[in-house]
């Protein structure tokens, strides 16, 4: 047998004893509903567990079944969502929900090849259901497996490649103790995800494979894994306009594709404006602005694209065809993108306070 398969397949015995001694409570451990396992699942995608969990608890209450989620309204999905991004998950969970009603009866499929059909499950989250909810010895690699892979067998080649990734993969099927799939993959990423830290150094002290760890006799922890950099991120400047007019605030729906489709946003225009070039805009949306009350600056990271924003809360008078006036309450009753996070702040307080008579902050009077 191969080297690496003898240390790999020597790793879970030790990992095993460690998980039921240090694993994390999580509020969707201790079930093997499938829905469950797959809606932890992909909330936990590029998402850290801490987030996770009031998520998890919310939507679970409110979606507890398949059916509950096949049928729900898609703003009620989108605010459940809302500040978790990457919202084509929830639209993916929602459509894979209305596969398993017509497709399958309302049970959830079990075989792989099934599970990978439906929308927005990969091999990881397969393997993670396969596992943990129908205990069969499939692998469910992530980037913390990844990670404890690449120091425990010290492997040096980049860990996103998809060779790299296919031999992590084969190892781990392999190792899995038939007994146990699912808390096997869960006691990697526990690991992964509490000891063999990443950036920086991992806490190798406290970690039941130290004898085993080829990086931790080589020293080359830190040194691993090695990542191929990224191609770097595209900036976008935008400015952002809070628009505020009798006790409301203007919101627009953003398109049904694209990046955060059909969420809702306050209004803007590409560029970093001055306060004389984005009245423009807003004189181009109908509306005539009264009282320019504050500038801001916040800046938003996605996967390709990264958002510079400077916002402009202002008061005006007149109607656009392009926005809808919301009150607090309605607010909150739609779902604004964490990215638009410190615009939404700034509406919320100015939502809560009175207005003022139009003229008392001049039009004239320089911000800061
Ligand atoms: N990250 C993603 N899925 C997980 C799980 N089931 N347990 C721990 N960490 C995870």
């Amino acid at each position: 047998m191969e080297e690496r398969q003898k240390i790999w397949n020597a790793a879970a015995g030790p990992l095993l004893a460690w998980y039921d001694l240090h694993r994390r409570a999580l509020p969707w451990r201790g079930t093997r509903d499938p829905y469950r396992v797959w809606v932890s699942e992909i909330m936990l995608q590029q998402t850290r567990v801490a987030a996770v969990i009031p998520y998890y608890q919310r939507w679970i209450e409110e979606l507890p079944t398949v059916a509950a989620l096949a049928a729900a309204p898609e703003e009620r999905l989108m605010k459940l969502w809302q500040g978790l991004g990457y919202y084509s998950r929830a639209r993916n969970l929602q459509r894979a929900a209305q596969v398993i009603l017509s497709e399958h009866g309302g049970r959830f499929p079990e075989a792989l090849p099934q599970l990978l059909k439906l929308p927005g499950i990969g091999d990881y989250t397969a393997g993670a259901i396969a596992s943990i909810a129908f205990g069969q010895s499939v692998p469910a690699v992530d980037g913390n497996v990844l990670r404890v892979a690449a120091r425990v067998l010290d492997i040096r080649e980049d860990i996103l490649s998809p060779q790299v990734r296919k031999e992590i993969r084969q190892l781990t099927a392999s190792a899995i103790p038939p007994a146990r799939p699912g808390a096997f993959n869960q006691a990697l990423m526990d690991l992964g995800a509490t000891v063999c830290l990443p950036n920086g150094p991992p806490a190798c002290g406290d970690c039941p494979l130290g004898e085993l760890c080829q990086a931790n006799r080589l020293g080359t922890q830190t040194a691993l894994p090695v990542r191929a950099p990224k191609a770097g991120r595209r900036v976008e400047e935008l400015t952002v306009c809070l628009l505020l007019r009798e006790g409301r605030v203007a919101l627009r729906q953003r398109p049904g594709h694209g990046l955060l489709a059909g969420l809702w946003e306050f209004p803007h225009v590409p560029g970093t404006l001055d306060e004389q070039s984005a009245g423009k805009a807003v004189a181009d949306w109908g509306l005539t602005p009264l009282d320019w009350r504050k500038r801001l600056e916040a800046r938003h990271i996605f996967t390709h694209v990264e958002w510079h924003m400077t916002g402009y809360l202002l008061t005006v008078k007149g109607d656009g065809p392009e926005v809808v006036w919301v009150d607090r309450e309605g607010l909150e009753a739609l779902a604004v993108p964490s990215a638009f996070g410190k615009f939404l702040a700034e509406a919320r307080s100015a939502l809560a306070e009175p207005e003022g008579p139009a003229g008392a902050h001049p039009a004239s009077k320089p911000i800061k």
